[in-house]
């Protein structure tokens, strides 16, 4: 049996997991992938990594040496991978999409507790305090959702704010054809959108893309939801925003510095992040640990897609759901898989 070094191992993941495989010898760690733990693989063929982990050269090199072949990615983003390091050497596939509407009904569910302040009615009651002072939103009907990124989740996350009555104004620089919504430049969006939702990938060129330049362009009293990637928002600026007033409200399921925090219970410490222990202090600001995607049918579909890609690798077949170095820099042409999978 092929052995799988699975890192950063949640309950969860163990039980989604260990309830389809057959074909593999899964070694579960709860060590987070790094330049420290990445000995643990030696000797498997295939290593299982998440969001946190990291993966830069020295990571790769050491698990190259140590037998590792192919890294399965148990998620859709990619952000912390060195692929040059790992092309030519170890094929790296992920899970594209496993359910986006886990992730746009995430976003909703945070626009929704914001604006109508759940979070706040459900410690008041709970404490026999009746009071609604205070808890005064606003009708989402007919205002604007400002959706940057319309791919599988940005486009679920708009279906469901027509379903609330909302304009839809779109940002994306690879536009679906025949949109049912309108499309425009983000100067534009920052101008006439109520809520801005994030719904794009982290790249070299939109890296703090939300930052104090962006929050001036804004109106007054703006939703912030971001259920992509915490590095899309400047954090401070963000604080300064909530500080100043200028922003409503912020619905966060990512955060820039989250590698060494999310997912851990970190009740115990005193977090050494002056700027995420005051954004959890805001009272108009609700923080998720990066469970946007956390629903039964997603984690079904994770193990699922990732032991049919390393079937796929195993078994010499081309690698649909392959992440390369040459396709992802805009170099397909130089791609020998020409993109159809298994590029090395
Ligand atoms: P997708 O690949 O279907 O769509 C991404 C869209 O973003 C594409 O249409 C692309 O053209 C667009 N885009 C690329 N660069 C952009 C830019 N600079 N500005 C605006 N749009 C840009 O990806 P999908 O499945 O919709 O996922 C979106 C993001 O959601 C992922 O990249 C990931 O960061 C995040 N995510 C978060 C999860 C969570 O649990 N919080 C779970 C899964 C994904």
């Amino acid at each position: 049996m092929k052995k799988i070094a699975f890192f950063d191992t949640k309950s969860y993941d163990k039980a989604s997991f260990d309830a389809v495989n057959k074909d593999y010898e899964i070694i579960y760690i709860e060590s987070k992938l790094n330049g420290r733990t990445a000995i643990m693989a030696k000797g498997c063929e295939a290593v299982c990594a998440f969001v946190n982990d990291t993966i830069d050269k020295s990571v790769i090199d050491a698990l190259y040496e140590g037998g590792t072949r192919v890294i399965a990615m148990r998620c859709a983003g990619y952000s912390n991978i060195d692929f040059k390091a790992a092309f030519g050497k170890i094929n790296v596939v992920r899970v594209p999409a496993y359910s986006p509407y886990a992730v746009a009904e995430h976003a909703m569910a945070l626009l929704l507790s914001l604006n109508r302040k759940i979070h706040k009615a459900y410690n008041r009651t709970r404490d026999f305090n009746f009071n609604i002072s205070g808890l005064t939103g606003f009708d989402l009907h007919g205002k604007t959702a400002g959706v940057i990124g319309t791919g599988k989740i940005g486009r679920a996350f708009i279906d469901i704010c027509k379903g609330f009555g909302m304009k839809i104004l779109a940002y994306d620089p690879y536009p679906v054809k025949e949109a049912d919504f309108e499309y425009t430049d983000t100067d534009t969006l920052y101008a006439k959108s109520d809520i801005i939702s994030l719904h794009c990938p982290l790249t070299a060129d939109n890296r703090r893309m939300i930052n104090a330049d962006a929050f001036t362009k804004m109106k007054n009293d703006v939703f912030i939801i971001n259920t992509s990637r915490g590095a899309l928002i400047d954090s401070s600026a963000l604080l300064d925003a909530l500080k100043s007033g200028k922003v409503r409200g912020a619905g966060l399921d990512v955060y820039e510095e989250e590698g060494d925090i999310f997912f851990e219970d970190m009740s115990d410490t005193v977090i050494d992040d002056d700027v995420l222990a005051l954004l959890i202090s805001c009272p108009n600001v609700l923080l998720t640990s990066h469970q946007a995607f956390l629903t039964r049918e997603a984690l079904g579909n994770i193990a699922n897609v990732t032991l049919s890609n390393l079937d796929d690798f195993f078994s010499g077949r081309d690698l649909p759901n392959e992440v390369c170095y040459q396709c992802d820099t805009g170099k397909i042409d130089e791609c020998r898989a020409g993109k159809k999978g298994r590029c090395f």
